[in-house]
């Protein structure tokens, strides 16, 4: 079924200059771009985006290195689109990932990883409407 998902380009990605790249891989992929905004995030952003890794060791360094420069937030749209995303991205630490995902082949640890993506349909929900409100996007298919 037609799905939506959030994906974000860390500052990381951003830095490397990755963001067409990045875009092209989802476009060939089948997903379309519903919605899209760079912006550099306050830590109470990241903190609260990342909530639920709050009691994890690596979180305050994780907030710091999401607000370490602008990253790329986008809503793609398309079948199957939060297992898609997630296999174009590959695994959470590049070292794992498989040949030709977007980590294995520009991630340099598990924490700057590159990329963001849902990890299920509700948890995507929650994240479109996070960063582009409950009518910020522009879906193709309904
Ligand atoms: P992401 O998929 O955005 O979700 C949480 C992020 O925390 C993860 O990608 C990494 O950027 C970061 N991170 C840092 N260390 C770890 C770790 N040990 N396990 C999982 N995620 C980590």
């Amino acid at each position: 079924s037609v799905e939506q998902t959030l994906s974000i380009i860390k500052p990381d990605g951003v830095q490397k200059n990755l963001i067409g790249e990045i875009y092209s891989r989802f476009e060939k992929a089948g997903l379309r771009i519903v919605a899209a905004k760079m912006m550099h995030l306050s830590k109470e952003q990241a903190g609260e985006f990342y909530a639920v890794h709050k009691e994890r060791p690596f979180f305050n360094d994780l907030v710091n290195y999401m607000t370490s420069g602008p990253v790329m937030v986008q809503a793609l749209e398309g079948e199957l689109a939060v297992n898609v995303n997630r296999d174009l991205m590959g695994a959470t630490n590049p070292a794992d990932a498989d040949d030709g995902t977007i980590r294995s082949d520009f991630a340099d640890s598990i924490e700057e990883n590159i990329v963001h993506g849902s990890d299920a349909v509700e948890t995507a929900a929650a994240e479109i409407r996070f960063f582009f409100g409950s009518d910020g996007i522009c879906p193709r298919t309904r």
